[in-house]
């Protein structure tokens, strides 16, 4: 947790909503309300601000995730996604990755925009305790990551210039409320052919990915960009990546060892990177 972030005074305490700030001891959150609330921060460093217990992704799910992530294999979009957003003329503010895993996107964007302060948030404290460690080790100063569900961000309203959404639920009101005016939100999701490779490799038909149904309406689309392209896959990252895919939890166990056999894979990844603006006009209330 940055100094500068808490400086700002845009986290909220879950409770009372008043601002965080470090405890004196430097251990924790502190609220400012009239009932002082406080919150531990981990050893790898982020805090958790979420009250009801629910639970985001696994800790196998994470790793699996991670592991599969430390070979680059979205390099594709990571680029494209900082491209887009340094095209932007943002507003005053912190980017935000709501939902944002084991951070692979969320360090990447801290290291592009040093003179923003980067928060990433997620339901998942196993994906976060790895996401910490993970900037730690690369000595990124200007990231942040807070355990808390998407639909209750502990933020001020208007605090976010930019509010990325990659692969995770789209909370739109709740995003529209902390999104500064004239802010933007990059949403991200599987285009139509996402993982074909591997889908070819599980089953006898496959299909091409639905439509998301949960696509911002209240703000205004600004661009929309398909980016793909042909990845090998080695053993044993074939297997971390179906781990992280929902194919995962559907599939036979006869049809997933003839996958864990292969020592290559290649596949198509395909992402749909849709910009929204928040324009003035634009309430909470959407
Ligand atoms: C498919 S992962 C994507 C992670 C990351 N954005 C990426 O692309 O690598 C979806 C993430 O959303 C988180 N998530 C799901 N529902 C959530 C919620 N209601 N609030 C916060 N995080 C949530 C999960 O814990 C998980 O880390």
């Amino acid at each position: 947790m940055t100094q500068a972030l808490l400086e700002k005074k845009i986290l909220l305490c879950p409770v009372c909503r008043a601002p965080l700030s470090l405890s004196e001891d430097g251990r924790g959150l502190r609220c400012e309300g009239k009932r002082i609330h406080t919150f531990d921060l981990s050893k790898s460093g982020y805090v958790n601000l979420s009250l009801k217990y629910r639970e985001g992704d696994t800790l196998d799910a994470c790793r699996s995730r991670h592991a599969f992530f430390e070979t680059d294999p979205y390099s594709i979009l990571r680029q494209n996604l900082s491209a887009a957003i340094s095209d932007l003329e943002l507003p005053e503010g912190i980017i935000l990755d709501a939902g944002c895993g084991e951070g692979y996107y969320t360090n990447d964007l801290a290291g592009a925009f040093t003179d923003r302060q980067v928060l990433g948030a997620d339901l998942s404290k196993f994906a976060l305790d790895i996401a910490s460690k993970e900037a730690k080790k690369t000595a990124v100063a200007n990231v942040s990551y807070a355990v808390c569900n998407l639909t209750e961000l502990p933020l001020l309203d208007e605090s976010c210039a930019c509010l990325c959404n990659i692969f995770a639920p789209c909370c739109e009101s709740e995003f529209a409320r902390v999104l500064a005016d004239g802010g933007y939100l990059v949403f991200v999701y599987a285009g139509p052919e996402h993982l074909w490779g591997l889908k070819q490799a599980l089953y006898d038909e496959v299909y091409v990915n639905e439509k998301r149904q949960d696509e911002p309406k209240g703000l205004k689309e600004i661009s929309h960009k398909r980016v793909r392209e042909t990845i090998t896959v080695r053993s044993p990252h074939i297997k971390e990546l179906f781990a992280m895919t929902p194919y995962y939890f559907h599939t036979s166990p006869d049809r997933a060892e003839k996958l864990y056999l292969l020592d290559e894979l290649d596949t198509v990844v395909d992402f749909e990177i849709k910009i929204f603006r928040k324009e003035s006009s634009c309430r909470p209330s959407l």
